[in-house]
């Protein structure tokens, strides 16, 4: 070991990780997505010191040595960008003691004894809060909140849908979500049925349940995005625009006790369940599942499509055309948090009164994207869980009772 005892002494994070990339060597930490490419120089700096050194002994090392930042902001590429936040190589290279701070700065090299990189790894405590990593939601909220974008609802429906919501982007929104969604209910015979599209944005899943013969009532927070579906869809199915997550309790526990065959939801709960301010309220989700347990008759089906837990906040490795991995740096303790993990999800929609009937991960159906990085990670992981729960009566009736109900 090369340190001094008498002077702060500085060592590699465990966490990181050497790579080849694109013909370089990038120095990348999957739990920070932070990224710095080096060269030959700079990798010899970093493995003879990773057990500890003083600043003048990095600094010494790392002279002459060259070191590039490849770190993107993660949040900023959209929904579907990848969460690994490793950017292109701009050519602008760092050297000696630049180069030591750039490495300090992304927590590659540790001041001893200072828990600066346990104290990173946590939630933020407000918008402009950059000294904490934060959830995908919050960093999210951070981008458009600098960017000043007003309309904040457009950030993803613009990702997933085009401007007039009238049809679906060619991302995966189309080539897994929008082709599972029409193979499962075209076989789903649902003619005749009245069905609840819950936080139903521009209406386009309502409209398509309502072609397939069901009568369809859809029910959203966003005024913008209930005046897009009447607009587009008026004609095919019903449109409530309720002011707030209270009002929208407020009009389930007004309508008819099991006066729906099916509930649909797509991309919300995720938004429920890790919010942008960071505070989930999981006491009103279960007031939530609970009204739509009440509406929804015994047996009938409520289909959740939401974004699968780990593979959405995993960093992405690996060749673009080929087998991609990923690497999952959290789960139990999750702090980039995206979705809900599926025992959550049980928790609490099972104590809501429902039971798990079936689960699917809707697969990419073309991987002809313009996307090829895209496509191969959709081939290789599932990007959402298509989640089919029944309603359980409350008389305490076994499974065979439920499937006679079905
Ligand atoms: C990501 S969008 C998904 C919209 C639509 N389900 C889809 O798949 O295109 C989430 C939607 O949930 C709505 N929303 C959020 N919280 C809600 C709540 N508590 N009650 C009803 N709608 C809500 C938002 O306005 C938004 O339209």
């Amino acid at each position: 070991m090369s340190g001094n005892n008498d002077r702060e002494t500085f060592r590699a994070c465990t966490d990181a990780l050497l790579r080849p990339c694109d013909g370089a060597w990038v120095l990348s930490n999957p739990r920070t997505r932070r990224h710095i490419e080096l060269d030959a120089a700079a990798i010899a700096a970093f493995t003879q010191h990773a057990a500890g050194a003083s600043e003048e002994l990095w600094q010494e090392a790392l002279n002459g040595a060259q070191g590039h930042d490849r770190t993107a902001p993660t949040g900023e590429s959209g929904l579907w960008g990848d969460p690994t936040g490793l950017a292109p190589c701009d050519g602008s290279a760092v050297s000696g003691d630049a180069l030591f701070a750039l490495l300090r700065r992304h927590l590659f090299v540790l001041q001893d004894g200072a828990n600066e990189y346990e104290n990173f790894l946590a939630p933020q405590t407000s918008p402009l809060d950059d000294a904490h990593l934060g959830t995908f939601h919050q960093r999210v909220g951070q981008t458009l909140l600098r960017h000043r974008v007003r309309e904040r609802w457009r950030w993803w429906h613009n990702q997933k849908f085009v401007d007039d919501g009238t049809a679906i982007q060619a991302a995966p929104y189309k080539l897994v979500q929008e082709n599972f969604f029409d193979r499962y209910f075209a076989n789903a015979d649902i003619a005749g049925e009245r069905i609840l599209d819950f936080a139903c944005g521009n209406g386009y899943f309502a409209a398509k349940l309502a072609r397939l013969g069901a009568n369809v009532v859809g029910i959203d927070t966003s005024e913008p995005l209930i005046a897009s579906a009447q607009r587009n869809y008026g004609a095919a199915a019903e449109f409530v625009h309720v002011a707030d997550p209270q009002a929208g309790l407020d009009w389930l526990a007004q309508q008819e006790p099991d006066s729906f065959d099916r509930i649909y939801m797509s991309d919300i709960l995720l938004l429920l369940l890790t919010p942008e301010d960071g505070k989930p309220d999981p006491d009103n989700v279960t007031c939530l599942l609970s009204a739509l347990a009440r509406l929804l008759r015994v047996g009938g089906q409520m289909h959740m499509m939401e974004p699968n837990g780990t593979t959405w906040l995993a960093g992405r490795y690996g060749g673009e055309a080929g087998r991609n991995y990923v690497i999952v740096p959290e789960y139990r303790r999750p702090v980039f948090n995206v979705a809900p993990t599926l025992d959550r999800v049980m928790e609490l929609v099972g104590a809501a009164g429902f039971v798990l009937a079936d689960y699917r991960h809707p697969e990419i159906s073309d991987d002809s994207s313009s996307d090829p990085a895209l496509s191969a990670y959709a081939n290789e992981f599932p990007l959402w869980d298509f989640l089919t729960f029944r309603r359980w009566p409350d008389d305490g009736s076994s499974l065979g009772d439920i499937r006679a109900h079905a």
